[in-house]
């Protein structure tokens, strides 16, 4: 009896050997076939030379390329290296947004001593909580119809439902209302959610003129006072150009113009929507002040610019003209952006080579406007760094 069950015992391990072996040389078998068809494939291939010239090991290197970014993030990168944003404020936002302890130990880890560092002037006798204080009201666009009396100084840039989705514009628009401050749409045009947290907003009007086109593209008076009727929209800012990329239109691929977005925008769906480099209707100084100036009357509401400052002789050439056509008709406002300001989407050249940076722009402009008697006048918003 017990050696029957010894030998039933003996052929299943047998068995098993057998099925293992087998098992492992049908794999090794398959993965030649596999690496051998590769092979070939890389081998004929005409898009890609890496791989045609290292067959098969080729093909790490898109898989490394896409880790890399990760292991950069969590195990070489310094925690002051990356940009726009490094690993310290990453943290910070985190754990400030869980309301967990955001104090750090020892020194800053910041580089202090570089040209063009922003520093906030410290005060010899820091506030009591008895001594806070709301900020001023800011008076913008006096002489419009319908003023802005702006509560925060800190706001929201102009950011488009499509290049951020309605999550996003939702938590935006909430967070808004709660800090007492201002969302701009940014081009893509006014949705209901931008308007669902009961915000103010500052509603762009880009150089497509999303939500506020006719049929041909052009500055529909009629969307336009619609858009102002909204209590909640308080200012109109007409974006002559965006640090990320001066000079070049706004980008929207296809996959994102969906039926509510295309609707939003007035264009059709499921169509890249390229918006053009420049307003077609504004190619001087006094058109650009015609245009601000037309969509004042129309809306009632204060109107200014956005733009990324490149040279100065222009600023002074604007400032010149203003003066001559009289302050009452001056923009309300002035938006200066970054060059290093960020955007849905770019081409790169523009990102990192074209425009001043705030550091430099921001200074210049405001001691421009002080100099012509506009500072009063027309308010400096900025946004980047
Ligand atoms: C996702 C995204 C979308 C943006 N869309 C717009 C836009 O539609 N219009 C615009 O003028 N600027 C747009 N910007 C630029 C910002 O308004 C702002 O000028 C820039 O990010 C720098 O300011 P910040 O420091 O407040 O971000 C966008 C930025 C981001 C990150």
């Amino acid at each position: 009896m017990n050696s029957l069950i010894q030998d039933i015992a003996t052929s299943t391990v047998y068995a098993f050997v057998e099925l293992f072996v087998f098992a492992l040389i049908l794999l090794i078998g398959v993965g030649l076939i596999t690496v051998l068809f590769m092979y070939v494939v890389d081998k004929t291939q005409t898009k890609h030379a890496i791989r045609r010239n290292y067959p098969v090991i080729g093909r790490f290197r898109y898989l490394f390329e896409e880790l890399g970014e990760y292991f950069r993030q969590y195990f070489f990168a310094m925690d002051r290296e990356e940009m726009p944003f490094n690993r310290s404020q990453r943290s910070w936002v985190y754990r400030a947004a869980k309301g967990v302890d955001t104090t750090t130990a020892f020194g800053s880890t910041r580089d202090i001593r570089g040209v063009g560092n922003v520093f906030f002037v410290s005060t010899p006798y820091p506030t009591l909580e008895t001594d806070a204080v709301e900020s001023a009201v800011v008076t913008i666009g006096p002489l419009a119809k319908t003023p802005y009396e702006a509560k925060s100084l800190f706001n929201i840039s102009g950011m488009s439902y499509g290049a951020i989705s309605k999550p996003a514009v939702r938590a935006l628009s909430n967070g808004a209302r709660m800090a007492g401050c201002w969302m701009n749409t940014g081009e893509g045009g006014l949705s209901p959610f931008h308007l669902e947290g009961g915000a103010d907003i500052v509603f762009q009007i880009g150089t497509a003129k999303y939500g506020v086109r006719d049929e041909h593209g052009a500055l529909s008076d009629e969307k336009l006072r619609a858009v102002a009727a909204h209590d909640q929209v308080k200012m109109f800012e007409l974006k002559i150009s965006q640090g990320a990329k001066p000079g070049k239109g706004g980008i929207l691929p296809a996959a994102k113009v969906s039926k509510e977005i295309a609707e939003i925008r007035g264009i059709p769906a499921g169509e890249s929507s390229i918006s053009p480099n420049r307003h077609p209707e504004i190619d001087s100084i006094p058109a650009l002040l015609d245009m601000i100036e037309h969509i004042r009357s129309v809306t009632g509401k204060p109107a200014g610019f956005k733009m990324v400052v490149g040279g100065y002789e222009w600023m002074d050439k604007l400032c010149r003209t203003i003066v001559e056509r009289g302050i009452d008709r001056a923009p309300d406002f002035i938006t200066i952006d970054s060059s290093d300001g960020g955007t849905g989407a770019a081409p790169p050249a523009l990102m990192d080579y074209m425009g001043l940076p705030l550091s430099e722009s921001l200074p210049a402009v405001a001691n421009k406007l002080r100099e012509y008697g506009l500072k009063e006048r027309i308010k400096l918003i900025a946004s980047g760094n």
